[in-house]
């Protein structure tokens, strides 16, 4: 598996558990999702480039650093990605949101798109693209196969949970895109879900099921 940085930090592992746990409520699994989600952006966003600042503190001037001017973008994969957003806009406010809808066939498990909405300036930004899930990889490929076509400057991926099946599948389509997870599960069971995995995150967000 190239390309993957397993965000392990205690409090990121912490959370993952009682957001797998099948007791957890909608409320409390969409809570953690998004604590989760802000601390993995603290990670993911490590690389910032940063530029000299002065700023005059009450004592005297400091010379000093701040993020310089970089154009993010977070791209949710609708729905289940939408639960990662807020958390992530607590660390970097600016960023512009696309959106991209894509569903699983349930038979063939392939993605089906039905939805794009991107910022206009997409060869200007860096693009994190979000799923909780990344099973068979389908969605993500496609979805990052979108912003590729609109020539994005550059694209993570961020999921909570990783199938070896989905990584491998991420890395075979798009070798150059790096892949932030907060834990790599075993396998896929034979309906494509993520063992032990959480079981449908959109439904436990949603709470449609
Ligand atoms: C889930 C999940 C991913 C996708 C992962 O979405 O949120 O988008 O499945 O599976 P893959 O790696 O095999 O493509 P789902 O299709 O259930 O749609 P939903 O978010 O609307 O519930
Ligand atoms: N989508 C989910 O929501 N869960 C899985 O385990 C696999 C795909």
């Amino acid at each position: 598996m190239k390309n993957v940085h397993v965000l392990d930090h205690p409090l990121i592992q912490h959370k993952l558990t009682f957001i797998r746990d099948v007791n957890t409520g909608n409320k409390d699994f969409r809570e953690l999702v998004d604590e989760v989600a802000t601390l993995m952006a603290y990670e993911v966003t490590r690389d910032l480039p940063l530029e000299e600042y002065v700023v005059q503190t009450p004592v005297a001037k400091a010379r000093t650093k701040v993020i310089a001017g970089k154009k993010l973008g977070v791209v949710p994969i609708l729905r289940a990605g939408l639960g990662m957003v807020d958390g992530i806009l607590r660390l970097v406010p600016h960023a512009r949101v696309g959106h991209i809808g894509l569903y699983r066939d349930p038979e063939t498990l392939s993605p089906v798109t039905y939805y794009s909405k991107l910022p206009s300036d997409i060869e200007d930004r860096d693009f994190i693209v979000v799923d909780p899930m990344l099973a068979t990889g389908g969605s993500a490929v496609a979805a990052i196969r979108i912003l590729q076509k609109l020539s994005a400057r550059s694209i993570k991926l961020m999921c909570l949970i990783a199938a070896p099946e989905g990584i491998e599948a991420v890395n075979q389509a798009c070798p150059d895109i790096e892949i932030y997870v907060a834990h790599v599960d075993q396998k896929l069971n034979d309906h494509g879900y993520i063992v032990p995995g959480l079981g449908d995150a959109g439904d436990r967000l949603f709470g449609t099921k």
